[in-house]
């Protein structure tokens, strides 16, 4: 395990102010709550910023080196212009996630879509906005993008998704690498596929190859032995094909402190190891230094989100726990039921009171397993305190659902004691907009 660094659980500007609630980017977050309503996910600009520009002062020493956000971090426009005003190019999965990142002005030649099933119609509108790479998942699609390039008479510039057969320790549900993986091409389908692209599918244009080995990863040692696979296999397919490929994508990964226990490296921890690690392989194997793709998502905006809850309803279990209801949960952030994730929280209206007290905060949705933090020391809690919870800018608003039919919560970024509302609450309306009813059962009811 690394030394603890420059990781930090809370925003960068959270602090309690003078009318001792906590503050975020200059913002009273109680003052926010009463605005907005709860639960609000609130993101700090400031730390978004300065995490974008760690990362590029981190890899500043490596020649060619791209950084792709992972928009399934959290894509909304508002961030995505944000962290594109950072020169970051962005990962993206979806038609929605295309979509969104174009509407917020991103130049697409700096977008790469990874997935493993990616839909005909996915695929027309990256060809048709000009999308920069194709990470190539499988042969199905290699086939599939050939033949949609072709008819609209376009090239795509590709890379091959491979497994490189690295486990990392992580939850099961986020690993990636590990042989049995879903994603990418086996090792030993990665010359079939190289055969396929050079003599049958000529409206691709292959680059280099691809991997991620999952999320949330605290171990550096994981990147070398990555990087090792990707460079030894990059320079196997050129000597094999005769070939020049001088890219590679190492993908995302680079884990948070959600709680005190968390220890991941920093981003410049990461950035030596990958550094020297592609320094050593280079050698080894003989190339060229490749141009690289990396694509953290949560380790650039986890810490720069807080959400806010109201308290409600309490219940002391008869010689049990003490239960604290909010209004929200797994709705809002399903990490924690799904993935055991834990979080940090204090109460935004006294961050500086004695935590006395051993409490589990429940969410408000109709299941056991709704519940949020199952331990957590805080002061004495009343009904309509506000509790903050830490770290939730990745993977919470980018995974809500509208279980219970639930309207989701609205996003306000803060900067500089200015806020801004950049995600809309969803209204009652909202939520019935999509339904339909069949004339037959409208007099029924
Ligand atoms: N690149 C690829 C190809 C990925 O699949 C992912 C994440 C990333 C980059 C970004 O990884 P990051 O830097 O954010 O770790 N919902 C889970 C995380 C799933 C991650 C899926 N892929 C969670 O809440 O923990």
């Amino acid at each position: 395990m690394p030394e603890c660094t420059d990781q930090y659980i809370k925003p960068l500007t959270c602090k309690t102010n003078e009318t001792g609630h906590l503050e975020v980017g200059g913002c009273d977050l109680v003052e926010l709550a009463k605005e907005f309503g709860t639960p609000l996910y609130v993101i700090d600009e400031y730390t978004v910023r300065q995490i974008c520009c760690d990362y590029k002062k981190a890899f500043s020493s490596y020649k060619n080196v791209n950084m792709m956000y992972a928009s399934k971090a959290l894509c909304t426009m508002a961030t995505t212009a944000l962290i594109s005003s950072e020169g970051f190019g962005f990962d993206v999965v979806s038609g929605g996630e295309i979509y969104t990142v174009h509407k917020a002005g991103v130049d697409m030649s700096k977008v790469l879509f990874n997935g493993n099933n990616k839909s005909v119609d996915e695929l027309i509108l990256a060809l048709d906005l000009g999308i920069g790479r194709f990470s190539v998942d499988n042969f199905f699609e290699l086939s599939l993008l050939n033949e949609l390039a072709k008819s609209k008479n376009k090239t795509a510039d590709i890379l091959l998704r491979i497994t490189p057969g690295i486990e990392c320790h992580t939850h099961e549900y986020i690993q990636t690498g590990h042989l049995d993986s879903k994603f990418g091409f086996d090792l030993t389908q990665t010359d079939e596929a190289v055969d396929l692209i050079l003599s049958q599918y000529s409206n691709l244009k292959l680059h280099g190859i691809h991997a991620h080995i999952g999320s949330q990863i605290f171990e550096t040692k994981v990147y070398h032995d990555e990087i090792d696979v990707l460079v030894k296999e990059l320079a196997r397919i050129n000597s094999k094909f005769g070939l020049k490929l001088n890219q590679i994508n190492i993908g995302g990964g680079l884990g948070v402190k959600y709680t005190e226990k968390d220890c991941p490296p920093s981003v410049y921890d990461i950035a030596g190891v990958i550094t020297k690690s592609l320094d050593s392989a280079v050698k080894k194997y003989g190339v060229e230094p490749p141009e690289i793709f990396l694509e953290p998502g949560r380790s650039v905006i986890s810490n720069a989100g807080v959400t806010l809850y109201t308290i409600g309803s309490s219940k002391q279990v008869p010689k049990g726990r003490l239960y604290f209801a909010v209004d929200g949960g797994m709705a809002d952030n399903p990490r924690p039921s799904m993935y055991q994730a834990e979080y940090s929280a204090l109460i935004a209206n006294k961050p500086d009171n004695e935590a006395l007290h051993n409490v589990t905060i429940a969410g408000r949705f109709c299941e056991s397993g709704d519940i949020l933090i199952q331990e957590i020391k805080l002061p004495e809690i009343e009904e309509g305190d506000i509790l903050c919870v830490f770290n939730t800018g990745a993977y919470n608003f980018s995974m809500a659902s509208n279980y219970n039919r639930v309207e989701k919560p609205a996003m306000v970024l803060v900067n500089n004691s200015q806020f801004d509302m950049i995600v809309k609450r969803e209204s009652l309306n909202d939520l019935i907009s999509h339904d339909v009813v069949p004339d037959r059962l409208k007099n029924n009811v």
